[in-house]
């Protein structure tokens, strides 16, 4: 279609009113719809607003094909190769190129994108137990046995190390301090355990790694030693009778978890390059001290068998504290110190090295509307049959699928790219770099993020997701039969005790995408649970053959996390209305409210929560800036000075803008969750109109021509608020001491780092005991809340 008609369908549309200023109101309306939704291209040749509808190969089931293709299962070949040699990130560039070509050969055209980051490589490590008079009494190996039956084991593998540990050789009295979270610190204080100038050991668990070295730092320790303690492997122990891994389903005794401690999450630090916070690694950029991210004290990890030695020599020295009992044997989980000391020297390289991300991408009919799947390639070991590689294999398999389907003919609708990101184990390097160095461009076009890490280290399904994506999730995975039984709807439900899926926190990839650019995202992938396997984590033993014997016998999981994946794929890409629920997440905005305000001191309520006047009109220019901005990516195309005001007018109505004076917070607390309400309202006839509009676009071939122009411009409209739904809860100025986290719904716990902690601004300040940071933030919820609800309003 050209440019004439679609001026003449526009004054048709106009001619039905009658009543004059409404009549110029809409004159003006519709042309500035016009002048904004269509792009520049449109007038040239390419026309994007095509009336020749369903152009594709219509004898081709999209997901008959995938799923004819999964039939054939080749997952264990890619996880065979991707496994084979040692891939920290920055090295094993071969692994690089035949990931690229493997993409290519399935048909994607690839890329391969560079990022100079700041790394740390291991080279030397030593970890003595001296006694009172400095006489050595025990000098750990530091090395994972060799396991006959596990070729992985044998050599070239990767030593026990921590990512981005400091260098240091320090000899000190030390303690232990369970989990290393910031309870157990403070449980250490109330017992007068001083932890200043010693080398504190934890135990791996409850918070992330990095946070656990962050906060012995904070109170002066001067090394941390972490261990995996049986006492968190579900009884599959030696203790209960279960034989240790090449054996049986027990935890190998010798096995290390490596791992990053950047601090993760924590409070002042950023994921990605520690040295470029909030920008990209490329050449040539300014590079800042990178100590906000990562620590300056050496930090070693051990096995249960090493460790046993040393905590046995706390026995009976300091406080026994509830809550610090784990189970190995012959300790008996004092905190110590004692006479002994320890002597801990970690010595690695830090450099700015080359880091590579391999993209494939098969362009749709709307090439500026993305798919984005990812999974990055990097592993702690030469091995990673679980960790990430489960989900290379998996990655590899939905690629031939799609692949297929190309080639038969098929047009994809959504562009569609895979992403391997190298780096994710050092702090989310890879992708991270990339979200920001294509901020503008991912927030304008990605629909959605699917994210692969662990694709399969056991059989039960875990999903995490922004809600917007829940029904889709489980309407797809009610079309695949679960291997033992039902289908993968039935598993999911039982082993979750009903339709619920958790939040997003941190810990892979996704994290850019959701928490700072706003992209609802998803994480997929089968773990163990309580009655399976032991799976070793960053150790070595996380291997082909433990996967091959342990994890997944066959493969089947990895198969059916493909089809699942390629099936999510395909109905974020083919189908018209983008496939997001809305009433889910205003649903899940109303839960966390009220999770939130029941956290809410009672004392708190009948204070008064005035925004002051200053701050007001502050936020106001904010909110619009953040407007603009919104514009900007959301707009690519021209818009005109009047269409912009007319926008301003329609989006900012101001039904609901009042200001704040003589209320109490019980007030506005009530106020706020009126607000949700009326969103979930909005949401579910948004939701109504989006199933609508799918089922006249089925049938859009029996619509007269001006029927058809009509619903393609409502579905365009609709389309939109769908697609830039999750970029309304952004806050351009990010959490307090955390601004790269834009989120104001989601984040990961400033103290755990891993989970999720939903409306964290709010419970912060709870935490805190802080009522004005607490009242500074339901404001901004109010004004993002009313301003979505409004604007879907209007769009109803
Ligand atoms: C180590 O690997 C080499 C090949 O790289 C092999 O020849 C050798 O047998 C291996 N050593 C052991 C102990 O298996
Ligand atoms: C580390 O310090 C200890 C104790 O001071 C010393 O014996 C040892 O040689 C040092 N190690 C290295 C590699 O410098
Ligand atoms: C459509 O698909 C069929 C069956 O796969 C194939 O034979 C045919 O060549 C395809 N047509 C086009 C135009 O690609
Ligand atoms: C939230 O709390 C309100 C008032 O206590 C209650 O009526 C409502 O059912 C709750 N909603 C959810 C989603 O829990
Ligand atoms: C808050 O105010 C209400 C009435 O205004 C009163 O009934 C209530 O006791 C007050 N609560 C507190 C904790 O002061
Ligand atoms: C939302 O809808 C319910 C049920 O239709 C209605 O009772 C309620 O008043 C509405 N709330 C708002 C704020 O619109
Ligand atoms: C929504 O629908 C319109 C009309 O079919 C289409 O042109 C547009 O690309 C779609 N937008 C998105 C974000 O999917």
């Amino acid at each position: 279609m050209n440019k004439k008609v679609q001026q003449s369908s526009t004054l048709l549309r106009v001619k039905r009113f009658n009543s004059a200023p409404y009549f110029l109101f809409t004159v003006v309306a519709l042309l500035c719809y016009f002048i904004t939704q269509i792009p520049f291209s449109s007038f040239g040749p390419s026309l994007q607003l095509d009336i020749k509808d369903k152009d594709d190969n219509a004898s081709i089931d999209p997901e008959q094909n995938v799923l004819q293709s999964l039939k054939i299962n080749l997952a264990s070949n890619w996880a065979k190769k991707y496994t084979a040699e040692a891939h920290l990130a920055g090295t094993n560039y071969p692994l690089v190129e035949w990931t690229e070509q493997k993409l290519q050969e399935f048909g994607f055209d690839t890329t391969i994108d560079p990022y100079e980051i700041l790394v740390s490589y291991p080279k030397d490590h030593d970890l003595n137990l001296v006694d009172a008079d400095g006489k050595l009494v025990y000098k750990a190996p530091l090395k994972e046995d060799v396991v006959k039956e596990d070729p992985t084991t044998y050599n070239d593998t990767v030593p026990t190390f921590l990512g981005y540990a400091a260098n240091g050789n320090v000899t000190g009295h030390y303690v232990y301090a369970n989990y290393g979270s910031k309870e157990d610190f403070k449980a250490l204080k109330e017992h007068d355990i001083d932890v200043r100038g010693k080398i504190v050991v934890v135990r791996y668990g409850k918070i992330f790694r990095g946070l656990k070295v962050k906060f012995a730092q904070d109170l002066g320790a001067i090394g941390v030693l972490i261990y995996s303690d049986p006492g968190d492997d579900f009884g599959i122990t030696p203790a209960n009778g279960f034989k240790q891994y090449p054996k049986g389903p027990a935890r190998q005794e010798s096995s290390v978890q490596r791992g990053s401690v950047q601090f993760l999450g924590g409070e002042g630090s950023t994921p990605g390059d520690p040295t470029t916070p909030s920008y990209a690694s490329k050449p040539g950029v300014e590079r800042k001290d990178p100590h906000s991210s990562i620590g300056k004290i050496p930090a070693l990890p051990i096995s249960y068998r090493e460790v046993k030695p040393i905590l046995q020599k706390l026995n009976g020295h300091g406080a026994k504290i509830s809550g610090f009992e784990g189970e190995l044997d012959g300790f008996d989980y004092y905190t110590g110190p004692s006479k002994y000391q320890l002597n801990l020297f970690n010595e690695q390289e830090f450099k700015i090295t080359t880091l590579w991300n391999v993209y494939g991408e098969i362009k749709g009919e709307k090439s500026n509307e993305v798919i984005i799947l990812g999974n990055h390639r990097d592993a702690w070991i030469k091995g990673g049959a679980a960790d990430p590689n489960s989900g290379s294999a998996t990655l590899l398999e939905v690629a031939r699928a799609l692949g297929n389907l190309k080639r038969a003919g098929h047009k994809f609708k959504r562009t569609i790219i895979l992403h391997s990101y190298d780096g994710e184990e050092y702090g989310l390097l890879g992708s991270t770099e990339q979200g920001e160095y294509f901020a503008e461009k991912y927030q304008r076009d990605v629909v959605a993020y699917l994210n692969l890490d662990v694709s399969v280290s056991g059989k039960n399904l875990n999903l995490g997701s922004s809600p917007v994506l829940n029904a889709l999730l489980f309407d797809v995975a009610k079309k695949l039969d679960y291997p033992e039984g039902g289908s993968l709807y039935d598993h999911y439900v039982e082993k979750h005790h009903g339709e619920k899926i958790k939040t997003l926190g941190s810990g892979s990839d996704y994290t850019v995408y959701l928490e700072h650019l706003g992209i609802p995202s998803v994480d997929l992938g089968f773990t163990g649970g309580k009655d399976d396997p032991i799976y070793h984590y960053h150790s070595n033993y996380d291997s082909y053959h433990w996967m091959e014997k342990f994890g997944d016998k066959g493969f089947v999981y990895h198969n059916l996390a493909a089809k699942y994946l390629a099936l999510l794929t395909l109905q974020l890409s083919e189908r018209e209305i983008i496939n997001f629920n809305l009433e889910n997440y205003a649903a899940g905005l109303l839960q966390y409210y009220n999770e939130t305000v029941a956290r809410v001191p009672e004392s708190w309520l009948n204070r008064s929560a005035n925004s002051d006047r200053k701050e007001v009109e502050k936020e106001k220019k904010l909110d619009f800036e953040e407007y603009k901005y919104t514009k900007r990516i959301t707009q690519s195309h021209y818009v005109t000075p009047i269409c912009r005001r007319m926008q301003m007018g329609i989006i900012h109505g101001n039904k609901h803008h009042h200001h704040d004076e003589s209320r109490n917070l019980r007030q506005i607390l009530d106020r706020t969750y009126h607000q949700l309400t009326f969103l979930r309202n909005s949401t579910e006839q948004f939701d109504k109109k989006s199933e609508l509009l799918q089922v006249q676009y089925d049938h859009i071939d029996e619509l007269p021509l001006l029927q058809r122009i009509k619903l393609r411009l409502q579905i365009r409209f609709h389309n939109k608020s769908l697609k830039y739904f999750e970029r309304n809860f952004l806050y351009s100025k990010g959490l307090n001491q955390r601004q790269w986290f834009k989120h104001i719904v989601f984040a990961s716990g400033r103290y755990t780092g891993y989970a999720g902690q939903n409306f964290p601004g709010l419970n912060e300040a709870i935490e805190d005991k802080d009522f004005n940071i607490f009242v500074h933030w339901l404001h901004i919820l109010n004004r993002k809340i009313t301003t979505v609800a409004n604007h879907l309003n209007n769009s109803n």
